[in-house]
């Protein structure tokens, strides 16, 4: 083994370094050449054979061939590695889930006026409208409701104008519908509707609700009980019972107020229905002869029944909503839940 032999073992080390396809093949060369039991220190055990003068030179060539082989392997690993890094980073990773656009969904207040006029519908019921904007008159006089009710107080009605009013009520769609309609009529009626009330967790100056009425010839409370029984059951499940409570409402005659048995509990007594397994839904009745003769029908050839109840309230009922606030500040973080 001369210099030139030395020289020319370095020169193939290090192009099959360059070749060396992976970290594995770079290190079995490495062990072969300049690891501990490889090809230098079997050549350095082999100086001692060298003629002295040749030593030096012999020696020196030795350890060049160390300091490129270590610097090529140094190398070689490191563009390796770096190569595996970028392809890891390109790689299109199937495994992972994918990313999906964000839904919308519909406010809990649609939500609710979708589900109970849905309920109506499929028994039979069309949905009709009528004007934020109202006369006194559908809103309050068409109603039967007397010049001093206290529903009409400055306090509890925004008035415009010109005998105008934000309307009160959507009981106010009732005349309308009738004086353009001959009966029968089977209608619900959901929108929006204001008063003067200061805002706290259960008011809220505009709100919603969903009026019913349903003209006909013998219409009988009865027919009212059975159509909310099967309203009750429809949206709060199917244990559902509803109870009436003798009340009064100008337009109505019997009137009553109609609760129904709390969905939490199964009228056992819990926190959403205050321990009493009732939860008061809606204001209902037989419509008054006097609103039909005002509307134009006839009081002796037929009879009809009516109700009116809160969107909001049937949603915070429904969803657990504490604050009917929550349903106007529009966090889409919160509402986004339901
Ligand atoms: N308009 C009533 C209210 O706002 C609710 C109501 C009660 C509507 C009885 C009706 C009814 O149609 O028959 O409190």
């Amino acid at each position: 083994m001369d210099i030139r032999d030395i020289e020319e073992l370095t020169e193939q080390t290090l192009a099959e370094l360059a070749g060396a396809a992976d970290l594995g093949a770079v290190e079995a060369l490495r062990v072969k050449t300049i690891g501990r039991n490889g090809r230098l220190p079997e050549l350095m055990k082999g100086l001692k054979d060298v003629p002295a003068a040749d030593k030096p030179a012999m020696g020196q060539a030795l350890n060049s061939f160390k300091t490129a082989v270590t610097a090529a392997v140094n190398e070689r690993k490191a563009a390796l590695e770096a190569a595996s890094k970028s392809a890891q980073a390109d790689a299109f990773d199937l495994s992972l889930p994918g990313r999906w656009p964000r839904r919308g969904r519909l406010h809990p207040i649609q939500q609710l006026i979708d589900r109970t006029s849905g309920i109506f519908r499929r028994m039979g019921f069309t949905v009709a409208d009528g004007p934020d904007v109202e006369t006194e008159y559908y809103n309050f006089d068409a109603l039967n409701t007397p010049a001093d009710h206290v529903s009409r107080d400055l306090a509890d009605t925004f008035y415009l104008p010109g005998g105008l009013l934000l309307r009160t009520q959507t009981s106010a769609v009732q005349a309308r519908y009738m004086e353009s309609h001959p009966p029968p009529v089977r209608i619900v009626c959901p929108g929006r509707c204001y008063r003067r009330d200061t805002t706290d967790a259960t008011h809220s100056a505009n709100f919603h609700q969903i009026e019913g009425l349903y003209v006909d010839e013998k219409v009988s409370l009865a027919d009212l009980k059975g159509d909310i029984d099967h309203f009750a059951r429809e949206l709060m499940g199917p244990g559902v019972k509803s109870r009436f409570r003798t009340h009064f409402f100008p337009f109505t005659e019997p009137s009553v107020e109609v609760d129904f048995s709390c969905h939490m509990c199964a009228g056992q007594g819990c926190r959403v229905c205050k321990q009493s397994g009732w939860i008061e839904i809606m204001g209902a009745g037989m419509v008054d002869p006097h609103v039909f003769q005002m509307a134009g029908y006839d009081p002796e050839a037929v009879t009809g029944y009516a109700f009116g109840m809160g969107i909001e309230r049937l949603a915070m009922i429904l969803f657990g909503i504490d604050d009917i606030r929550r349903l106007y500040e529009n966090d889409v973080r919160y509402l986004a839940q339901f």
